[in-house]
C-alpha cells in the first residue's frame, strides 16, 4: 500500500517529485506516453525489467555501465544514437532508472537529442533520490572536471520508491544518508531530528556484503530508509531549486559541507585514499560545525552533537588530513572561498573568506 507515501504529483512543482511505496505506481505517470525509451545501470537492471513489464509503450531499452570515467560526452553521444536508431521521434520520454550517474547522463543525452525530447528518472540510489535526480541539473565529466558540460533541464518527474533501494550497497547507502542529513540541516530542524533518530546504524552489519548486487534483487536489506524521510529531503531541495533555479543565491546552501568535502576528496585522489563523495560531505559538515563555532557564529556545542549524530549512524567524523587545499571559489570576488555555515540545525549560512585556511 502507498501508506504515508503515497504519490504526490503535483504540476506546479518544477521538479516534479512524486512517489510511491511500490513501483509499479510509477505506471500511472506514464499512461498515454506513445513512445518511451529506458536508459537504465545495469546495477538496476531488475527495477528496469520490472518497470519495462508494466508498460506497454517501450520502443528501446538500453544499460549503461556506470563510472565517473564513463560519465562522458561519448557516452551521451552513444544513448543519442542509440536513440536515433531505435527511431526515437521528438514526441518521445527517455526513463533514467540508475542512480546519479544514469540521471545525469541520461538528462543530458535526452536534453540534446533532436534539440530535446523529454526525460523523466527513477533514481535507484538513496543519494539520487535526495539529489542527483531532484533539481534538474543534467551533465557529464570532461576530462577531469566534473560536470564541466551540461544543462540545466527539468524532468517530467521524479519517481521516488524505497523499494529500488534494497539492492543498494551500504556504502552507497551511507553516502545517501549524508546527503539527507545535509538537506535537514539547512532547512527543517525537526526532519533532522526526526532522521537521526529513526535511522538505523548503517555500519555494514556481518551478514550483509559490502556489495550486495542486483543478481540477488530479493535481498532484505537490513538498513531501511523511511519512505517520508526521503521525500521530504527531496522536497526541500525541489523547493529551494525552484526559488532559485539558476543558483543565483538560495541554492548554493545545498553545498553544506561541500567546501570540506570537495578539499577532502581532492587529497584523496592525490593519495589514492578511498573516500566516496558522502562521507567526505559528512566529514565536511562537521568540519563546517566547527568553523562556524570558532567564529562564533553557530550555537554552542553544535559540532559535538553533530558529531556524535553522525557517528550513531555509521557515518565518518574526522578528516584524515592534517592540512586541505581549498579550491578557490569561481562565482566568488577574487580569491575567496565559499563556506556554507550551520547556525543551528534548520538554519545555515554563507560566507566567503580570504584564506589559506587549514584544518589544524
Ligand atoms: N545533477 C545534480 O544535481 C547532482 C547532484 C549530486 C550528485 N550528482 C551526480 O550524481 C553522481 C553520483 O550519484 P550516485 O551516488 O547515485 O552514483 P552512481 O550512479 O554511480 O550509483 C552508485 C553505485 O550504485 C549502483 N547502483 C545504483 N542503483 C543501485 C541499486 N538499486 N542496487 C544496487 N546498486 C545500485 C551503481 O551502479 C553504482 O555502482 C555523481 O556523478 C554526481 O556528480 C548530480
Ligand atoms: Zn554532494
Amino acid at each position: 500500500m502507498a501508506s504515508e507515501f503515497s504519490i504526490s504529483f503535483n504540476r506546479n512543482i518544477q521538479s516534479r517529485i512524486c512517489g510511491s511505496e511500490n513501483l509499479r505506481d510509477v505506471a500511472a505517470l506514464l499512461e498515454g506516453e506513445r513512445e518511451i525509451y529506458v536508459v537504465y545501470d545495469e546495477n538496476a537492471s531488475h527495477f528496469a525489467a520490472e518497470v519495462v513489464g508494466l508498460l506497454d509503450s517501450v520502443k528501446g531499452c538500453f544499460a549503461i555501465d556506470t563510472s565517473e570515467e564513463l560519465k562522458t560526452v561519448e557516452t551521451a553521444v552513444l544513448i543519442c544514437r542509440r536513440l536515433m536508431e531505435a527511431g526515437a521521434s521528438r514526441k518521445a520520454l527517455v526513463l533514467a532508472v540508475g542512480g546519479g550517474i544514469t540521471t545525469d547522463l541520461t538528462g543530458f543525452a535526452a536534453s540534446i537529442y533532436k534539440r530535446g525530447v523529454r526525460y523523466a528518472n527513477i533514481p535507484t540510489t538513496l543519494l539520487a533520490q535526495v539529489d542527483a535526480a531532484v533539481g534538474g541539473k543534467t551533465g557529464v565529466n570532461l576530462d577531469d572536471y566534473k560536470n564541466m558540460l551540461g544543462v540545466i533541464v527539468q524532468p517530467q518527474f521524479t519517481f521516488l520508491c524505497p523499494e529500488v533501494l534494497r539492492t543498494l550497497p551500504v556504502r552507497e547507502l551511507r553516502a545517501g544518508i549524508a546527503e539527507m542529513l545535509k538537506t535537514f540541516l539547512i532547512a527543517d530542524s525537526a526532519a533532522y531530528s526526526e532522521a537521526v533518530t529513526t535511522l538505523p546504524d548503517t555500519k555494514t552489519p556481518v551478514s550483509v556484503p559490502e556489495r550486495s548486487k542486483n543478481d540477488c534483487p530479493d535481498t532484505k536489506h537490513p538498513v531501511s530508509v523511511p519512505a517520508g524521510l526521503i521525500l521530504k529531503a527531496a522536497a526541500i531541495k525541489a523547493a529551494i531549486v525552484e526559488r532559485d533555479p539558476y543558483e543565483a543565491g538560495e541554492r548554493a546552501k545545498l553545498n553544506l559541507g561541500h567546501t570540506f568535502a570537495h578539499a577532502i576528496e581532492h587529497e584523496a585522489r592525490m593519495r589514492g585514499d578511498d573516500i566516496v563523495h558522502g562521507e567526505a560531505v559528512a566529514i565536511g559538515i562537521i568540519m563546517a560545525a566547527e568553523m562556524a563555532e570558532r567564529e562564533g557564529l553557530a550555537e554552542n556545542g553544535l559540532a559535538a552533537r553533530l558529531r556524535a549524530d553522525f557517528k550513531r549512524l555509521g557515518l565518518p567524523t574526522e578528516c584524515p588530513y592534517e592540512t586541505l587545499e581549498f579550491v578557490k571559489d569561481k562565482k566568488a570576488a577574487d580569491g575567496k572561498v565559499t563556506f556554507i555555515l550551520p547556525v543551528r540545525p534548520g538554519e545555515v549560512i554563507m560566507k566567503a573568506y580570504d584564506l589559506h585556511h587549514n584544518t589544524e
